[in-house]
This record gives structure tokens, C-alpha cells and sequence, in this order.
């Protein structure tokens, strides 16, 4: 396809159902060329349709990410105005029973794949603001779980902290070269990100007694959060309204009760929803009439029993 004169926007993660779907949809409703990309493009006739391109991507894979560069690069004369890094997966399981290989799959898809788009792609968004007086803009999708201790899903969060924590160092380094990096603090969207099947407990572990809270808590998400399309609507007004200033913007609080976790960081109030994320999965009962504390001494014998007969 040939290069055109609208303004770019790479997307990851546009399967049907997720919030990138729903960017591509309002990005090009602004008339923006918008690329929207997922594992598998097969899924993606409805945004192709509307005249949005489409393009295989695996973020964790280094062949596909120079791949879909090299084409972008192609198709648009070299540049590139706007990264949406969207793509993400989630994995829920008690911290110190979490499978690890599991644990770094979460981090080659949030973590490491988004490191490696921003390079591979800078070049681009480079070239574009020699040739523009708009600033281009890379979006990192951080989420409020970087800030508040949602139980069960500790690698998760901890590799949207690393993301908020990369992309706020990004936004200095890349301020010189004209380039803007926002961060999205992404609070609950109605999605399939949280999906009872991302949830995994070791059935003989301490914490079963509140695996029926987590998946209780994961069909609740999808039921009182808000609806992509809306999301996606509040964040690109966001983005086009302020995405040629510089100290504008760059950091987006956005969905279901992000606003309330933004506010209680501000003022530093950080135990103030250890009790609401507690109860949420039935943690929140005094240790000594707790069902774990019984668990883990039940645990704790089983374990010495096996160790004796062995
Ligand atoms: N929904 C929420 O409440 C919420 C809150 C805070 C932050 N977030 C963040 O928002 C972003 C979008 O998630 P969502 O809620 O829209 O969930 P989603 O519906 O599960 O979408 C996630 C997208 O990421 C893609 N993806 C996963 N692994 C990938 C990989 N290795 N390479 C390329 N694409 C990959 C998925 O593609 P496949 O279909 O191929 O798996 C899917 O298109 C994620 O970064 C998520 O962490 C979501």
C-alpha cells in the first residue's frame, strides 16, 4: 500500500474483545492510518474491513517485531507517528506457589516485548518528527495494579510497575529527540484479560480456600467494568488532545475506578484499600481465625510426614 499524508498509529494487541480492538476502531475514526496487530490476524477482518491495515505480531519474538518493522517501514516511506503499546497477558496465582516459567512468560509479553518494540520502532517515530511539527508519541499501557496490592497476581503487577517505572525513565531520554511517551495507568476495562483460565492454583497448596474469592473476583471484573469502546473513546480524545505538548499528558489514568487509586497514591494513602483487596478473595480474616493459618499448619505436617517416610 502506498505511503499517505494521515498521521500513523502502530497498535499491539488488537484481538476482538480488547481494549486495542477498540483503539484501532476509534484511532481511525479520527482519520488516522492505524496498523493494528495481534499473534494471529485471522481474527482481525472486522478492523480490515473499515480500512484499517492489519499485520501479524508476536511481541515476544524478535524475527516477528523486525518483521512488521521492516513492512511498516515499507508501507509508510520510513516513519512512523504513534506506538500504542497495548499487548499484555495476565497470570493469576499466590506469589509463592506461582509457576516460574509462567511468571517470565507474563514478563516476555509486558515486559521485555514492550522493551523491544520501543527500539525497534524509534527509529521511525524519529523520522517522522524531522518531517512533522507534531510531536509522535509511544503510549506504554502501565495498569493501577503497578500501585495497589491486588492479591494473587503479584508478577502481573509487578510487570506493570516495571513498565510505569521504564516508561517514565523513556520519557526523559526521548524528550531530546522530540519524541513524547505517555503512560497509561489502566484501570478495570471489561476485557477477557481476566479470565477464570488465567487463574492457577496448586490444588494441594495453602491458599485453595481462596481460589472460589479469585475466580468470583475475575467474573466480577468483567461484569462491572467499563466497556472498551468507552475506555478507548476517553483515551484517544486524551492522546489527540494533548499529544503535540510536551508536559501534557503523559500521564493517562483511565477505566473503572483509576481515578480513586490516583488520588489515594497522591496523598500517600497507601494502606487505605489493603482491606478492600483482602476481602476481595476472603484474605481478610485476623490471623488467628484464619482457614490458611489451619491450611498451612496442615501443609506444614503433610510435608514433615513425606519428609519422614521418604
Ligand atoms: N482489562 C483491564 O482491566 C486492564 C487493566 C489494566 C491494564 N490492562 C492492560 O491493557 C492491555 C490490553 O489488555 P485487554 O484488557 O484488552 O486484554 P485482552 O483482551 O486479553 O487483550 C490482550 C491483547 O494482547 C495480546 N497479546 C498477548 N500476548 C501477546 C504477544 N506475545 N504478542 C502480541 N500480542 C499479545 C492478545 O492477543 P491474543 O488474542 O493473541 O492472546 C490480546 O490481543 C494489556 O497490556 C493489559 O495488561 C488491562
Amino acid at each position: 500500500m502506498a505511503s499517505s499524508s494521515k498521521r500513523s498509529i502502530l497498535i499491539t494487541g488488537c484481538s476482538p474483545g480488547g481494549v486495542g480492538h477498540a483503539l484501532a476502531l476509534e484511532f481511525a475514526s479520527h482519520g488516522m492510518r492505524v496498523f493494528a496487530t495481534a499473534r494471529s490476524t485471522s481474527s482481525l477482518s472486522r478492523l480490515s474491513e473499515k480500512g484499517i491495515e492489519i499485520c501479524e505480531l508476536d511481541v515476544t519474538n524478535a524475527e516477528s517485531i523486525t518483521a512488521l518493522r521492516d513492512e511498516i517501514s515499507k508501507r509508510t516511506g520510513g516513519k512512523l507517528d504513534m506506538l500504542f503499546n497495548n499487548a499484555g497477558s495476565m497470570y493469576e496465582a499466590p506469589a509463592i506457589e506461582a509457576d516460574p516459567a509462567r511468571i517470565r512468560a507474563v514478563f516476555d509479553t509486558n515486559v521485555f516485548g514492550l522493551f523491544n518494540m520501543v527500539s525497534a520502532f524509534t527509529p521511525l517515530l524519529f523520522a517522522s518528527s524531522t518531517q512533522s511539527d507534531m510531536m509522535p508519541v509511544i503510549i506504554n499501557t502501565s495498569s493501577v495494579l503497578a500501585r495497589l496490592p491486588f492479591a494473587f497476581s503479584a508478577a502481573y503487577n509487578a510487570s506493570k510497575a516495571a513498565v510505569a517505572s521504564y516508561s517514565d525513565t523513556l520519557r526523559i531520554e526521548l524528550d531530546p529527540l522530540g519524541i513524547k511517551v505517555v503512560t497509561l495507568f489502566m484501570g478495570e476495562v471489561s476485557t477477557n484479560l481476566m479470565s477464570p483460565d488465567n487463574i492457577c492454583f496448586d490444588p494441594e497448596g495453602i491458599y485453595t480456600v481462596a481460589l472460589e474469592g479469585t475466580r468470583e473476583r475475575s467474573q466480577n471484573h468483567a461484569k462491572k467494568s467499563m466497556k472498551p469502546e468507552l475506555f478507548a473513546k476517553q483515551v484517544v480524545q486524551a492522546i489527540l488532545a494533548k499529544h503535540s505538548e510536551y508536559g501534557k499528558g503523559e500521564f493517562l489514568w483511565k477505566g473503572t475506578n483509576a481515578w480513586a487509586i490516583w488520588f489515594l497514591n497522591l496523598v500517600g494513602w497507601r494502606y487505605m484499600l489493603d482491606n478492600v483487596v483482602k476481602k476481595m478473595v476472603g484474605l481478610e480474616k485476623k490471623k488467628s481465625e484464619s482457614p490458611f493459618a489451619k491450611k498451612q499448619q496442615f501443609c506444614g505436617q503433610r510435608k514433615m510426614c513425606r519428609e519422614a517416610n521418604s
